[in-house]
């Protein structure tokens, strides 16, 4: 970035909150993530807990119930989740950065009382619902229509598919159509609330990973928005969108690089005590090599990521955006954590095959972040787009 500075030294804010975000995840989230692996039971319990310590609204300022820190802090706290468990990271980040943030930076001053302290404060689980069955990668082709009515409230009636903590939520940020024959341009962000009437949540989605996240589908059959529930202005419903997965998008490597961490950890104490052929397997030059490239790839993902959170502080005093470089994190970091566990597992031979140990959890747990807030190949193209200029 023109004109920055390297300074690698965290604030002592930045270290009090990965301590606090460690002991959680040590304390509570580690000892519990087995169980909720295999039952796929909510973990509301350990969200509570993690919302009365500020670390669902980690940069929601202290007057909206939040811990009032930087995008740096939520980075180191989001690895320290992560690390302990991939799913209570995902409920996490959708909760602080596709709930909250969006909310701060587009919402009135009442709909940052009502929706945002509740949520940061672990109260309440927020959502975010973009996707539909037809639409995920190419998310302007939504069908999901909000029709305006002549007393200014608007009329919702479609689906959406793949909501995190949907079968939870008491709120969400839902994204629909207000204008059809304007796109992108036609599309409206509104403020729900999951307990009123037109609103209907489905099953739950059985998951190869982060299991204890619940996901499902979420449809709207004339459900009723009142004016002051639209966030921001109508039309601009796509630019929030994509600014508020901008912000997402960090989190999602944060998560990738806190597994990956985990698989490098087990990974190093394997390889000093397992033997073969009368000696530790990590003294083969093939093991050390994989351990090498292990290294590599997790330093440059977390290096990537705290640029793209240090970016995303920067670029939001001036109002920018910070797109490329989340989009360069989440994809160095996703693809590094699904290589990283894969060499995990191998590395442990038939024990990282066996539920014994959590490898083979954190193999499945990766592959989420290569698909959600944009799949590597919308990173490929939104990095691409942004270098070129072409499209
Ligand atoms: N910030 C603000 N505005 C932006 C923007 C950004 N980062 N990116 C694009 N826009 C604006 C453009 O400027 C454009 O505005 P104008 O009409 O004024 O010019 C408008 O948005 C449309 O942009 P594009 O023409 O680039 O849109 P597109 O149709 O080509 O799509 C895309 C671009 C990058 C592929 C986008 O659709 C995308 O990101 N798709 C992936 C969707 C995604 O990530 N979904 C995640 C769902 S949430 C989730 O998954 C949560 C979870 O797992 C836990
Ligand atoms: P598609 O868009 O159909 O893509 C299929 C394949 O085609 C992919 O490999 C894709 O990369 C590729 N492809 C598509 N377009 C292009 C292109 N232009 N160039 C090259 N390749 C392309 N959504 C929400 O709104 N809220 C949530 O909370 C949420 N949580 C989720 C949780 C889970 C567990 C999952 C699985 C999904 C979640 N999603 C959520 C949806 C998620 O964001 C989408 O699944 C994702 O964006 C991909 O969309 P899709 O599944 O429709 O795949």
């Amino acid at each position: 970035t023109r004109g920055a500075a390297v300074d690698f030294r965290f604030t002592e804010e930045q270290l009090m909150i990965q301590d606090v975000a460690r002991r959680i995840a040590q304390e509570k989230i580690a000892p519990s993530a087995e169980h909720h692996d295999r039952t796929g039971e909510f973990p509301l319990e350990n969200i509570r807990t993690l919302g009365e310590n500020g670390l669902m609204g980690i940069e929601v300022p202290a007057e909206y119930g939040g811990a009032g820190m930087d995008p740096i802090s939520y980075v180191l706290a989001m690895v320290e989740i992560a690390a302990a468990d991939a799913a209570h990271s995902t409920i996490v980040s959708v909760n602080n950065s596709l709930f909250c943030n969006g909310i701060l930076k587009f919402g009135t001053e009442a709909q940052k009382q009502l929706y945002v302290r509740a949520i940061a404060e672990g109260r309440e689980i927020g959502a975010f619902a973009l996707t539909e069955p037809q639409s995920g990668s190419d998310a302007t082709a939504m069908r999901c229509k909000a029709t305006k009515q002549a007393d200014g409230t608007y009329l919702i009636n479609g689906k959406k598919s793949w909501i995190t903590s949907g079968p939870v939520a008491k709120y969400l940020v839902l994204f629909a159509m207000t204008d059809p024959d304007k796109g992108a341009r036609g599309i409206t962000a509104f403020m729900i609330d999951a307990e009123r009437a037109g609103f209907h949540r489905g099953k739950t989605e059985p998951k190869l990973g982060i299991r204890a996240s619940a996901t499902c589908e979420i449809e709207f059959t004339d459900y009723v928005a009142q004016a002051d529930e639209v966030l921001g202005d109508e039309g601009h419903g796509f630019k929030i969108a994509m600014g508020v997965l901008d912000a997402g998008r960090i989190g999602i490597a944060s998560q990738a690089i806190g597994l990956a961490r985990a698989a490098y950890e087990a990974t190093l104490e394997y390889v000093k005590e397992r033997k073969a052929f009368g000696q530790p397997i990590g003294a083969f030059q093939m093991t050390q090599a994989k351990i090498a490239d292990m290294k590599c790839k997790l330093d440059a993902a977390l290096l990537l990521t705290l640029r793209a959170a240090w970016t995303k502080g920067e670029t939001e005093k001036s109002g920018g955006r910070f797109s490329t470089e989340a989009a360069v994190a989440k994809l160095t970091a996703s693809e590094a954590a699904m290589w990283i566990t894969h060499q995990a597992v191998q590395i442990h031979g038939g024990m990282g095959y066996s539920k014994e140990m959590p490898l083979e959890r954190y193999f499945r747990d990766a592959k989420i972040t290569e698909i959600y807030e944009g799949t590597s190949e919308i990173q490929r193209l939104v990095i691409a787009r942004n270098e070129t200029g072409l499209r």
